[in-house]
């Protein structure tokens, strides 16, 4: 996830791109870069780091001119540099592009343009595009970009600028989002509104396929195809501050909503084109080494200790490899047995967290290999792991984790998957089965959402009790233990967490009609066992909650209240039935006025001990 810019008009570009960009800073903050044209000229400036870095130096040296684009970025390909920033440009330096979104032929592409001579200066999948353009490029910037595009797999969205055509900006987008400013005599693009709201509140949304050819007096549109689009501009209504949100009260609540989009974006690029088959180009184990793995030992903290622990029930119900799993603040002091032939899988959203990051370490002088699954390209955990594996959720601003969490639950059931094929553990059936549901998610997600009005009554009618009980069995005991800590962290209520099965040993004396319990019992091999334990919380004046399939008439008869989702593969729900234990937690804590993005005490990334 990264921000882009562009103008064209009558007014100086670098102080509207770089005002543009730190509205779209929260998008990414790697790097930093904008290109300016001026009589016949490209000038590229672009830093390492937050963009703050680059608008000093501009200060010191503008790049002076009235069109120009530019781009923030959150890495994907290729360590935050100097060089892998922002624009990009193609051979003779006339033609650049920024780019938010991944190019997943892109090694194939750059092979083919290499070997006709095109020199690459980054590690990006952007240069590419830079290049392709230029050997399309015989006079005609719309046809060029179009033509290249048609190329592309993955998702996009771009604005290209040409010394040759300096009156022209082309912007384009495939699944990346995009929009259209439109003032009076100059015009805007921006990956998001709160760029443009300074500037004006005329803007068209850009839809997947469609490439825009933008001048001073306003933009044409059309698909790749070349067929004319005509669409009326719409108005902007919302202020600054809402739009950053993108319309939403809270960072926190905007990050849940986006996730049926961005596990849509962990799958791409990983599901071969039979989509039967996963592929993690990132796994640097030869099948051979992967099947002498003899046990997988999971690292991490927090909410990611959580995905580790489903990730757990993935791995042994799938691959049938021994999976040991520890908060990594135990784990880096007791004695594990690790040797080569262990898989340490490391899991962290910021790559950062000090307990984490020393796990790993010990783990890897035992000679394990280190399997990380992160959301931050460059992070320490990027740095020293001998694998990686991208979440791809883009920048996580609330501190309670909702988006990173789900993301790394799709990674770890694309590896869990891949293991399961490499070691034969899994027929090509069942296998199928498995992909077929595990594609369905995004969707399925985007209808658990739909559940926010009625969750936000229970939340309202909850959320003064002072403590709560959090039920689930076998790969939802861990959904347990998130939807708990998620209460835990924003709303200040206690949350107990627990092994529905482990709760007539304890957990059960708490129960009492102030007490509410949650309860995930959703079909599988364990609903049985869960209806069980609501009967028993029921026979003690409990309230349930319950998370359960939608067409399930018999949790009917025992919960007291029932948050529906739809039924998938047992070891997938985990990824479903998180959601509306995000969504209470967050309409508790706004119910009782609470500061959601930034909760008392905490912070997003833990690099203490
Ligand atoms: C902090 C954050 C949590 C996060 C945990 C681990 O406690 O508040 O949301 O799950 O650190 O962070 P990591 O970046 O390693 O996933």
């Amino acid at each position: 996830m990264c921000g882009i810019v562009g103008y064209i008009g009558d007014a100086e570009a670098m102080p509207i791109l770089l005002d543009g960009l730190r509205k779209l800073e929260y998008r990414g903050y790697d790097s930093a870069g904008i290109a300016v044209l001026s009589e016949g000229m490209v000038s590229v400036a672009r830093r390492q780091g937050k963009l703050e870095r680059l608008a000093g130096e501009m200060q010191a040296n503008p790049l002076l001119g009235r069109v120009g684009i530019g781009h923030t970025c959150w890495a994907t390909h290729g360590v935050p540099s100097d060089t892998n920033a922002h624009p990009h440009a193609d051979c003779t330096g006339r033609i650049v592009v920024v780019h938010n979104g991944i190019i997943e032929n892109y090694l194939s592409l750059r092979e083919r343009l290499e070997v006709d001579g095109h020199v690459f200066t980054s590690e990006t999948d952007t240069e590419v595009l830079a290049h392709l353009i230029e050997s399309r490029f015989i006079g005609d910037l719309y046809d060029a970009v179009r033509q290249s595009l048609l190329e592309v797999v993955g998702s996009y969205a771009v604005v290209v600028l040409c010394r040759d055509i300096p009156d022209t900006l082309v912007a384009a987008r495939l699944h990346s989002p995009l929009i259209l400013g439109h003032g009076r005599g100059e015009q805007f693009v921006a990956s998001d509104v709160p760029a443009l709201l300074a500037y004006t509140r005329q803007v068209t949304y850009l839809q997947n396929g469609e490439i825009a050819v933008v001048t001073r007096e306003g933009a044409r549109v059309t698909r790749l195809d070349g067929t004319e689009i005509r669409r009326e501009p719409a108005t902007i209504a919302w202020d600054a501050a809402a739009a950053e949100k993108g319309g939403y009260k809270h960072f926190m609540l905007k990050e849940i909503h986006e996730q049926p989009a961005v596990i849509a974006e962990t799958l791409r690029g990983r599901m071969g084109e039979d989509r039967a088959h996963v592929h993690l180009p990132g796994l640097k184990l030869s099948p051979d080494e992967l099947r002498k793995i003899t046990k997988v030992l999971v690292i991490a903290c927090g909410t990611a200790y959580h995905a580790g622990f489903v990730g757990k029930y993935a791995f042994e119900s799938l691959a049938r490899v021994p999976v040991e799993i520890d908060v990594a603040s135990e784990l880096r002091y007791r004695t594990p047995i690790v040797d080569e032939h262990t898989l340490a899988l490391v899991i962290s959203q910021s790559g950062e967290t000090a307990d984490t990051l020393a796990a790993m370490r010990d783990a890897k002088e035992h000679g394990a290999h280190v399997l990380a699954v992160t959301n931050v390209v460059g992070s320490s955990v990027d740095r020293d792991a001998d694998s990686i594996l991208y979440t791809y959720a883009g920048p996580e601003i609330a501190v309670a984790s909702t988006k990173a969490y789900t993301t790394q639950l799709m990674t770890l059931y694309q590896v869990a998957l891949y293991l399961a094929e490499v070691r034969g553990t899994l027929d090509d059936d069942a296998r199928a089965r498995f992909i077929e549901a595990l594609q369905r998610l995004p969707e399925q997600m985007a209808t658990v959402l739909e559940t926010e009005p009625l969750v936000k009554k229970l939340a309202e009618a909850f959320c003064g009790v002072h403590d709560t009980l959090y039920l689930g069995r076998g790969v939802n005991f861990p959904t347990a233990l998130e939807g708990a800590l998620k209460l835990k962290e924003i709303s200040y209520i206690h949350a107990e967490g627990y092994a529905a099965g482990e709760m007539k040993h304890g957990p059960i004396a708490l129960i009492t009609p102030q007490c509410p319990t949650v309860a995930i019992a959703v079909p599988g091999g364990v609903y049985e066992k869960m209806l069980s334990n609501i009967k028993e919380v029921k026979a003690r004046q409990g309230h349930v909650i319950a998370v359960g399939a939608t067409d399930d008439p018999d949790l009917r008869k025992y919960a007291d209240d029932i948050i529906p989702i739809p039924r998938t593969a047992e070891l997938f729900t985990p990824v479903l039935a998180i959601v509306p234990l995000q969504l209470f937690s967050y309409y508790c804590a706004d119910t009782l006025g609470l500061d959601i993005d930034q909760p008392r005490n905490l912070a997003k990334s833990v690099t203490v001990e």
